[in-house]
């Protein structure tokens, strides 16, 4: 370690272990130090201890607030912030009434722009550091989203989505203009500080095999690409899938068919799934991203997170705004423990796996988890400083001093983005709540 040490005291929560397989996997230090070095933890332990071990360190004083692991959304579209709030419809409609109109609204440049900056601005002020953004459906508007994405200081993994049927026609481009609009934003933008590419087709409905022989040819030439799309979503979806591809066993057949499914690819949702399915993608080790928010709004379905569990499949959360209902990932945690508590399989996510699954979870599914997700010395400096308002109900609660893992639960349900004081990644600030 060579360059200067700062430390951060404050309470510190993170799971480092799985806390589905490890019942004492939370970490929670009361008078906590997180010592950061280049950007990088150098230690993650009790005040005393890590003072004692850097005592050159300069020390930031944040006692009363919690530092948290920058949290993780596996699921978001940036061209659907100006939708949120569109109730009342299911998702087929949804796409036809209110989205697909204003995603077409992106191929005015200066609009892409906007809503680009007021995207990255929402994350940034609900505590997510990392985002795997489904993009928009024209070369512009990724090019826009990847400079101000790139400005951003966040982690950002997004491409441009490819479609050519289905849709407006204003939405579609045939495979060749996919294949090399894909090709030169990647060559733009993937690994590019910290912005990485995704292979994104919509969905099976508004794909044709040509485009899925695209999405394919783009990953076999480049496997570091992460891949996303939508899957087993909505019962008509699923039957509207098997018309289309009459020789798919199921709807994941029809991404496996064209070597779409396997580390790094992340289908967003799989309520309507089944044993073969849950099989393929444990042995695939492809993640689901887990939208409860979206799936209740839009209602799809309750989530079959025990099947999940029982198979092996990985998971994490994912906002899908605008399906969704804003940008904060400790609601979306809130919500799959609501929801789950009335599942058929019903069950009762402790504060520890609601924890995990906003932050350490959601690195495993982008197989960043070498990276981040946690406060491991060496992972880098990606956190969330949380503090409850004065007079707020979730002071109330932590002034009562009640025991971690209750303080953690308490969090997750009362604090929203009024809590996110301030923002890092890689030990940068990228966002202060005073500042904004
Ligand atoms: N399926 C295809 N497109 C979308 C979308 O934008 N949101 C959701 N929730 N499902 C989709
Ligand atoms: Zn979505």
């Amino acid at each position: 370690m060579t360059g200067p040490v700062q430390i951060l005291r404050a309470s510190i929560f993170n799971t480092p272990q799985n806390p589905f397989d490890f019942s004492d996997a939370l970490v929670a230090i009361e008078d906590g130090g997180l010592a950061v070095a280049e950007g990088c933890i150098a230690a993650c332990d009790d005040y005393s201890r890590v003072s004692r071990q850097f005592p050159d360190a300069a020390v930031r004083d944040l006692r009363g607030s919690y530092l948290l692991p920058g949290f993780v959304d596996t699921h978001v579209h940036y061209p659907q912030v100006r939708i949120l709030g569109g109730l009342g419809y299911s998702v087929l409609d949804w796409l036809q009434g209110l989205t697909l109109p204003e995603e077409a609204k992106l191929a005015d440049t200066k609009y892409a722009n906007q809503i680009s900056g007021e995207f990255l601005q929402q994350l940034k002020s609900h505590g997510t550091t990392t985002a795997l953004v489904f993009g928009a459906h024209f070369e512009s508007a990724m090019t826009c989203f990847f400079e101000a994405g790139g400005q951003s200081g966040l982690r950002i993994i997004s491409g441009l989505v490819l479609s050519d049927r289905g849709l407006t026609p204003a939405l579609q481009q045939t495979p060749e203009a996919a294949y090399e609009q894909s090709k030169s934003l990647i060559r733009r933008f993937h690994r590019k500080g910290r912005l990485a590419y995704a292979v994104t087709p919509r969905f099976a409905l508004s794909a044709s095999e040509p485009m899925l022989q695209v999405c394919e040819a783009l990953r076999r030439e480049d496997a570091s690409l992460h891949f996303t799309t939508h899957v087993n979503e909505n019962p008509r979806e699923v039957e509207e899938v098997a018309r289309l591809f009459p020789w798919a066993a199921d709807y994941l057949a029809v991404y496996e068919r064209y070597h779409l499914a396997g580390r790094r690819s992340i289908f967003a949702h799989n309520i309507h799934t089944c044993d073969s399915q849950l099989h393929r993608l444990s042995v695939h080790g492809a993640a689901i991203a887990h939208c409860p928010c979206s799936n209740a709004a839009l209602g799809s379905g309750i989530f079959p997170m025990k099947h999940h569990l029982d198979a092996r499949v990985r998971f994490a959360l994912g906002s899908d705004v605008g399906g969704g209902t804003g940008f904060g990932m400790m609601k979306e945690a809130l919500q799959a423990y609501l929801l789950q508590r009335v599942a058929p399989q019903a069950m009762t996510l402790t504060a520890a796996q609601m924890l995990y699954l906003t932050t350490r979870a959601g690195a495993e599914a982008l197989d960043m988890d070498a990276e981040i997700g946690d406060f491991t010395p060496g992972k880098a400096a990606d956190l969330v400083v949380l503090q409850a308002p004065q007079k707020s109900p979730l002071a109330g609660v932590l002034a009562a001093k009640v025991d971690p893992a209750r303080a953690l639960a308490a969090i997750f349900t009362l604090a929203g983005s009024e809590c996110i004081r301030e923002v890092q990644v890689g030990g940068e600030v990228i966002y202060d709540i005073a500042a904004n």
